[in-house]
């Protein structure tokens, strides 16, 4: 299915479920011309705990959807999915569906921004139990900031947290709480935590309630953001082939009306999803 170098169409954002909205919002603030096709593989989420293979193969079922629907450019808005499958899906998938189209993650760009963030170089990594023991961000923290020092923490009910509707009540101060101790038993000297689940966000105000205040909580919305406006400035063959109506299209694997709901008091607006089946 080697599509035609003329050919235009949304921007992909995929997500195991409703975490990627973060990334989503962000981006569409900064460049709010581009059409995006966002797709939350909500009925099997979460992934955070799932095996390699699984993550790989739900994650390149929901690429090769994108690419069907006439996307050209797809970032994997999940940590998860960025951590066990995008280096098997560029290395191995692209070159045999089509060269020409491209599929980006979230870790190689927060990465790049903690240089600019942390002044002693002790970096914190709050991510799913997947993330983690991929160890990605230590990897490409080692590359790009070989002095550095990372601790990580899983936080594997946060996402269940979120996707069960209850990252604002009461219950949630409990584990949010006790995966940041755990981080912080882990060294004193951490001075920037990296939220890498994109997920995380949606738990932002109760993450900063326990964290001491000289620490810096980042997050990847806006990071994401920064790099894809960069990536297509220096792209431009990609840039145009993003149609440019300033659209945004949601599918879910779930319930539509339960997908609408929530996503609708993450953005701040009204969403008429679609249902899909992977
Ligand atoms: N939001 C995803 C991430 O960034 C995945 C969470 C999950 O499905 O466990 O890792």
């Amino acid at each position: 299915m080697i599509s035609s170098k003329n050919d235009i169409g949304p921007i992909g954002i995929f997500d195991s479920g409703y975490g990627g909205l973060t990334i989503l919002n962000a981006i569409r603030k900064k460049l709010p011309q581009y059409d995006y096709l966002y797709l939350g593989d909500n009925a099997r989420a979460p992934y955070g705990s799932r095996s390699f293979n699984i993550v790989y193969r739900f994650t390149i079922e929901a690429v090769k959807y994108l690419f069907s629907q006439g996307c050209n450019l797809v970032i994997l808005a999940c940590n998860t999915a960025s951590a066990k499958a995008l280096r098997t899906i560029q290395q191995n998938d692209l070159p045999v569906i089509d060269p020409s189209k491209r599929v980006l993650g979230v870790i190689r760009p927060t990465v790049e921004k903690i240089g600019e963030i942390s002044r002693n170089g002790n970096i914190g990594i709050l991510g799913t139990s997947g993330t983690i023991q991929s160890r990605s961000y230590d990897m490409e923290i080692e590359k790009l900031y070989p002095s550095f020092k990372v601790f990580s923490q899983s936080c594997p009910l946060w996402v269940p947290l979120v996707e069960n509707f209850e990252a604002d009540k009461d219950g949630a101060d409990y584990f949010v709480q006790k995966y940041l101790n755990m981080l912080f038993e882990q060294s004193s000297e951490i001075d920037s935590i990296i939220l890498g689940c994109t997920h995380y966000p949606i738990l932002f105000n109760k993450i900063r309630q326990y964290t001491p205040k000289h620490i810096h909580i980042i997050e990847q919305g806006g990071i994401v953001a920064d790099s894809l406006k960069d990536y297509l400035s220096r792209h431009p063959e990609m840039e145009c082939r993003c149609s440019h109506s300033g659209t945004c299209t949601y599918l879910t694997t779930e319930d539509e009306d339960k997908f609408n709901g929530m996503a609708s008091v993450f953005l701040n607006e009204e969403v008429k999803s679609k249902h899909i089946n992977l």
